[in-house]
C-alpha cells in the first residue's frame, strides 16, 4: 500500500464519518423567480443536455471522488452504475496512486466497465501533470478509455497537508503544453476554493475546453486535513483557512462571462441547486459528497438519490416554466445577501 493509496482510504472514511464541510455555497441566497403560470407539461419537461459535443440525460455530474486503493472499487463500481443507468456524466478520483503503482489499476478500470456508454473523465493534480508530462496525462485517459481530463488544482490542500507540494511553478504552462498536444477535452477543475475571473482568463489562455469552478461551501479540504492531521500544528492551519475560497455561486458569476462550458460544483445539495446553477451560466451542476454516502451503502440507495435529485430538477424547471435546459439557463433569479454583496465587487 502506498502512501497515496492509504490517503484515498482515510479520506473516504473521514468523509462518511464526520463532518467535513465547510462554510456557505451561497445557493441560499439565490431564489429562482417562480413562474404562477408555466404553460408547460412537467411530465413532458426534457432534462438532456449537451456537453463537450456529447447528450447527457441531465445536467447533474458524478464530481470526482475516489479509486486507488482496494476499498474504494465498490463506490466507484455503484457510482459507474449510476452514470451508466442515468446517462450522467462522471468523474474518476485522481489517478495518480495508480499511475505510480499499476496494480491499483482496478478500482478505475472497473468503472469503464461498468459505464459502457458514459461520458468519463479521467482525473491527474496539475502537479503530477506538470512533474510527469503528457505522457501521465495519456495513461491516465487510456486507464477508463475516457473521454475526457480533469486536471485538478487543490494549491489549498497543497499548502495544509504535510505531503503536498507547495511549489506550484510551472503549472499553467503545463497545462498549456497538454492542451497544445493533447488528443482529449481538458477540462481544469478547482476541488473547493473556487476560480476567479483572472485565474479562468488564464486557463482559458491556456486552451481548456471547460473549467469546473470547484467553488467553497461543500466539501473542505482544510476541514479533511484537519481531522486527518496528527500534528497539532497542521491541524491548526487547517482550521486558520476554514473560511477560505471562493463561493460556489461567487465563483460562477466570477467565470461565467465568457460562453464556454463551466460545471459547477461545490456545495450542491439538491435538484434545486443545480437548476440555481444553471440559471447563473453552467452547464452542468457537479455533486462529490452528495452521492459518495448512498454510494457507501448500496446500489439501490444511490439510484433513489440521483431519482430524487433529479425530481426536485424537475419540479424547478417546471416552476420557472423551462421545457428545457437551455429555457432554464435564462431563468431569472433573485440574489441576496452576502453573494449580492461579493459579486457586485466583480468588475
Ligand atoms: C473529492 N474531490 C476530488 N476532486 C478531484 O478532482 N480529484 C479527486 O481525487 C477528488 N477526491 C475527492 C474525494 C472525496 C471523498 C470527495 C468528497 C471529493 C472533490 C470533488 O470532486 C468536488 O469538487 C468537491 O467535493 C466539492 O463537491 P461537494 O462534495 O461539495 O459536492
Amino acid at each position: 500500500e502506498t502512501a497515496t493509496s492509504s490517503r484515498k482510504r482515510d479520506h473516504l472514511v473521514i468523509c462518511c464519518e464526520k463532518p467535513i464541510e465547510a462554510g456557505d455555497a451561497g445557493f441560499k441566497d439565490v431564489r429562482l423567480v417562480h413562474n404562477a403560470l408555466p404553460e408547460c407539461d412537467m411530465d413532458a419537461i426534457e432534462t438532456r443536455t449537451r456537453f463537450l459535443d456529447r447528450t447527457l440525460s441531465s445536467p447533474l455530474f458524478i464530481a470526482a471522488m475516489t479509486g486507488g486503493h482496494p476499498d474504494t472499487l465498490e463506490v466507484n463500481r455503484r457510482l459507474a452504475r449510476a452514470a451508466e443507468r442515468y446517462n450522467l456524466g462522471m468523474g474518476v478520483g485522481s489517478q495518480r496512486a495508480a499511475l505510480e503503482k499499476p496494480e491499483l489499476e482496478e478500482s478505475f478500470v472497473v468503472v469503464r466497465e461498468e459505464a459502457p456508454h458514459a461520458f468519463l473523465c479521467a482525473n491527474l493534480g496539475i502537479i503530477q501533470l506538470r512533474d510527469h508530462g503528457i505522457e501521465w496525462a495519456e495513461r491516465a485517459v487510456e486507464m477508463i478509455d475516457a473521454d475526457a481530463i480533469a486536471i485538478h488544482i487543490n494549491s489549498l490542500q497543497e499548502a495544509i497537508q504535510p505531503e503536498g507540494d507547495h511549489n506550484a511553478e510551472g503549472c499553467l504552462e503545463a497545462l498549456r503544453d497538454l492542451c497544445e498536444e493533447f488528443s482529449y477535452p481538458v477540462i481544469v477543475k478547482e476541488t473547493g476554493s473556487g476560480i476567479s475571473a483572472g485565474t479562468a482568463r488564464a486557463i482559458w489562455g491556456a486552451g481548456a475546453s471547460a473549467i469546473d469552478i470547484g467553488g467553497y461551501g461543500g466539501t473542505s479540504w482544510a476541514k479533511i486535513e484537519c481531522l486527518r492531521a496528527r500534528d497539532p500544528g497542521l491541524a491548526d492551519l487547517g482550521e486558520a483557512f476554514l473560511s477560505w475560497g471562493i463561493p460556489t455561486v461567487v465563483s460562477l458569476c466570477e467565470v461565467r462571462t465568457t460562453g464556454n462550458p463551466i460545471i459547477a460544483t461545490g456545495g450542491l445539495r439538491s435538484g434545486i441547486d443545480i437548476a440555481k446553477a444553471i440559471a447563473l451560466g453552467a452547464d452542468l451542476g457537479g455533486m462529490a459528497l452528495p452521492l459518495l454516502k448512498p454510494a457507501m451503502e448500496s446500489d439501490d440507495a444511490l439510484f433513489a438519490a440521483v431519482e430524487a435529485i433529479h425530481r426536485e430538477l424537475e419540479v424547478a424547471m417546471f416552476l420557472t416554466g423551462s421545457r428545457t435546459v437551455r429555457d432554464l439557463s435564462h431563468a431569472r433569479t433573485y440574489i441576496t445577501g452576502l453573494t449580492r454583496q461579493m459579486i457586485e465587487t466583480i468588475n
